[in-house]
């Protein structure tokens, strides 16, 4: 006979921990993952979408703190939305083109957040987003929890979302909680929404009753003619415009903010709280000391020239190294080129490649593909066999020495 042996009760199966069912569909941030090989020592990287830390205005800044913890008790303590820094927000926004008042600025802590407010305002479970293929990876991320549909649209990498493909999705009857854009400098493709498009977007948003959130980070660095108006600036009621210091000032601060329509800003408060309180006052009244010095506008013309010059140093070094088969986009404003390679290139194995034979890095499309069903038949995007290179974080001779490394390892795939 055969006694069977009863286990005692310590080894007995521990139960697993539930976690909430979105998460078993929760993407790797392969972005994160890529930045942590990109940031190895010795690495060449234009993989991450950094600033130049060099240009930050430390010295400025830490006046304007000091100043503000000496002389302001509340800096330290809870309390509301900072009003001197809502009106520099109505002033920056009217150097961007768009005329709003205080009362519809909503400070937030970075656009990063922002994205989730917006999606936990407008997006119920299993909801309906329309945005490009290719997307800024913390949209993606802000909206996942949400299980949304995804309708996605291609874009043209020259003119911008292809608009026409969001109004098939709309008259097929789709109701999508939102639109999202990146109308100035698109993260990841360096691309800007073409005048006419931006009106037609807005006409679609009014016609079928569908908000907008246009992520506009990047809006103030531009280095050619002056930039178009945002959609913000066409319509009050339909768009929620998402700006951020992190690349006017530096990202550390945490600190952006919305323009939104004023009747909801109950409801956005609402939301906020329940994410972090506040954003933090110390934070709120320093960026504004800083902008009362009037400082902003001689930094930000120092960025532009450096940023310019380091932009047209890339497309110098792409036209030498590259291969004649590689194409990549010519922004005017931003921190990326989006470079296409031939089509039998993986750039995931690319990255590898690059990094352990020449301390080169970057960032493979894939990073930004976000699925979803195209619409009008049109081709599957080639993010497989493109690169993000972000332009802003490397010196000129880095750039030179980085993109002539990466242009002789395309040479044997050619
Ligand atoms: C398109 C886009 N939106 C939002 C953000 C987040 O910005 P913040 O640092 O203000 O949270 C980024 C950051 O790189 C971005 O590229």
């Amino acid at each position: 006979m055969i006694t069977l042996i009863k286990e005692p009760n310590h080894v007995q199966e521990q139960p697993t921990m539930r976690l909430a069912s979105w998460t078993g569909v929760m993407k790797r941030s392969l972005l994160r993952e890529m930045l942590a090989v990109a940031s190895r020592p010795g690495i060449l990287s234009f993989a991450g979408g950094l600033p130049a830390p060099e240009l930050f205005p430390a010295k400025d800044y830490a006046e304007a703190m000091a100043y503000v913890l000496e002389n302001d008790a509340r800096a330290l303590q809870y309390g509301p939305p900072f009003i001197r820094l809502k009106e520099h927000i109505v002033e920056l926004m009217a150097r961007r083109g768009v005329a709003c008042t205080k009362d519809q600025v909503f400070v937030t802590t970075g656009a990063q957040q922002a994205l989730n407010i917006v999606a936990r305002l407008l997006l119920n479970p299993g909801g309906q987003v329309i945005h490009e293929q290719l997307v800024y990876s913390g949209l993606q991320q802000a909206i996942a929890p949400y299980r949304p549909e995804i309708l996605a649209v291609p874009t043209d990498l020259s003119l911008g979302m292809e608009v026409a493909d969001v109004e098939t999705h709309l008259a097929n009857g789709s109701q999508p909680a939102f639109i999202y854009a990146i109308s100035e400098a698109h993260n990841p493709l360096g691309v800007n929404l073409i005048h006419e498009r931006r009106q037609w977007l807005i006409k679609l948003a009014i016609r079928y009753g569908v908000p907008i959130v246009e992520d506009d980070p990047y809006g103030f660095l531009h280095y050619d003619e002056e930039p178009i108006r945002p959609l913000r600036s066409m319509d009050d009621n339909w768009v929620f415009y998402v700006g951020s210091f992190s690349k006017l000032l530096a990202p550390a601060l945490r600190l952006g903010w919305m323009v939104v329509p004023e009747t909801l800003i109950p409801q956005l408060t609402v939301i906020k709280e329940a994410l972090d309180l506040e954003s933090s006052a110390l934070i709120q009244r320093s960026v504004a000391a800083y902008l009362d010095t009037g400082r902003l506008s001689s930094h930000l013309q120092r960025l532009r020239s450096e940023y310019r010059l380091r932009r047209d140093v890339m497309f110098t070094a792409l036209e030498q190294h590259f291969p004649d088969s590689a194409r990549w986009t010519k922004p005017s404003a931003g921190m990326f080129i989006w470079v296409e390679l031939p089509a039998h290139i993986d750039t995931v194995e690319l990255l590898w490649t690059a990094v352990d034979k020449a301390g080169v890095a970057f960032v493979p499309g894939i990073a930004f593909c976000a699925g979803g069903s195209p619409v009008n038949g049109r081709p599957v995007s080639t993010a497989a066999s493109s690169l993000r290179l972000n332009f802003t974080n490397s010196t000129p001779e880095q750039i030179e020495e980085g993109i002539g490394r990466l242009g002789e390892l395309l040479d044997h795939y050619s």
